[in-house]
């Protein structure tokens, strides 16, 4: 049977594809240290897990409001008044299946077929392909490492069209780890205002944040809240991925039409697990910035000794847990890079081109592992780059 059109550009992610090998050679016995993972290596805190059980008990196991519960809507407008000065009301609030469901809504609520958005390169995979489920275009602005990351105002503009419909942007960002600085987000909001368009912006890395450094979200920016989705959620912050629970928080003009979406596409989020969730926000999340200072420590480690290896440099990103590494000095492409190290030292890594054209030449090292397993994992790198520099390679 022939898959819709809407599916041809929509491949697996690469980033599976590599989990799944260094499976296979786990479960031959070699001993794969992850390097490639995108997820916390932490457990979600006990008091979170133990609301959940206590959800349980009390048979929280129906069906519950479209929208996501009162509770944890209201617990996410208080986070945000708090935390970002941003008032909003519960009704602005729309409960998700993680943020990739936040992610599906938002576009597929407000991208027609031919429309355009822009979305940073490299970025997150679902960035490039949700836009072609939906028939429009992903047009790539690029985000250099000369420039750490920032966006190039010399042509950022110069990539709206009459079909540009939304600005995506992610800070700080999976795969480079950098936020984006106040210069960049003005530009945007610039260049959102002039064209008249949409904002989404993906923070679920916010609270992930390095050095004492303030998350701002976009929308504080005056005129912005109108124009813009914020997609926030648990995966990250409090290392709850296989929880599935994320939030869409919008101007009430924008959130009807994905409120509705979300119903045809989920019915409604979980009950128990937004209980959990509720108190994740509302309890000390004491244990969070205990792990935030631990990626940070790892961050430190692991910048330095990636520049110390040969071919390899990499700047000291500001959050996420993820180094965005050049190993063009190592005359190898990213795939070629990847797979020479996975073969001879079973250290796993992504090649950078899986999150857009520009990330061709590098690779994506996620911290998201013990600092032992990542002082081992660097180790072998070396080992395996000096062994290729001896036979003469570059
Ligand atoms: C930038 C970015 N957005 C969204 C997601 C998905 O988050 P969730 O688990 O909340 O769906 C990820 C996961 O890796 C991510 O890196």
């Amino acid at each position: 049977m022939r898959q819709a059109d809407r599916m041809k550009n929509a491949p697996l992610s690469k980033i599976r594809q590599i989990i799944d090998l260094a499976d296979e050679l786990e479960r031959q016995g070699k001993p794969i240290i992850h390097m490639e993972i995108g997820e916390p290596d932490f457990d979600t805190p006990d008091y979170i897990i133990d609301s959940a059980k206590r959800a349980l008990d009390k048979k929280r196991v129906h069906y519950g409001p479209v929208v996501g519960t009162a509770d944890l809507r209201k617990a996410v407008c208080d986070m945000y008044e708090k935390k970002y000065h941003l008032s909003y009301v519960p009704g602005e609030v729309q409960v998700t299946h993680g943020v990739a469901h936040g992610l599906f809504l938002a576009m597929m609520a407000f991208l027609n077929p031919g429309d355009e958005i822009l979305v940073p390169d490299p970025g997150y995979l679902c960035y490039f392909t949700i836009p072609n489920i939906c028939g429009a275009t992903a047009v790539s602005y690029v985000l250099d490492s000369e420039n750490r990351y920032q966006i190039n105002k010399d042509t950022f503009e110069g990539l709206i069209t009459e079909k540009t419909k939304m600005i995506l942007l992610n800070t700080p960002s999976n795969p480079c780890g950098f936020a984006l600085d106040h210069e960049s987000l003005e530009e945007i909001v610039r260049v959102a205002k002039k064209y008249d368009l949409l904002v989404v912006t993906d923070d679920v890395y916010a609270d992930i944040l390095y050095d004492g450094k303030k998350f701002t979200c976009i929308a504080e920016y005056p005129g912005m809240k109108e124009r813009t989705i914020v997609l926030n959620g648990h995966s990250k912050y409090y290392a709850m991925t296989g929880w599935r629970v994320g939030y869409i928080v919008t101007d009430k003009s924008l959130i009807d039409p994905m409120m509705r979406l979300s119903f045809y596409s989920i019915s409604c989020p979980n009950t128990f697990i937004q209980d959990a969730a509720t108190t994740a926000l509302v309890e000390d999340d004491l244990a969070s910035r205990k792990m935030v200072e631990e990626y940070q420590e790892r961050r430190d480690y692991l910048v330095d000794a990636l520049n110390s290896l040969p071919g390899c440099k990499c700047q000291k990103p500001d959050g996420a847990f993820y180094v965005f590494m050049d190993i063009r000095g190592t005359g190898m492409s990213a795939d070629e890079f990847c797979s020479y190290i996975l073969e001879k030292e079973y250290v796993t890594m992504t090649p950078g081109h899986v999150f857009g054209s520009s990330g061709e030449g590098f690779v994506r090292v996620s911290y998201a592992n013990s600092l032992e397993n990542i002082k081992l994992a660097v180790e072998r790198v070396r080992r395996a780059l000096e062994k290729r520099g001896e036979k003469g390679h570059p």
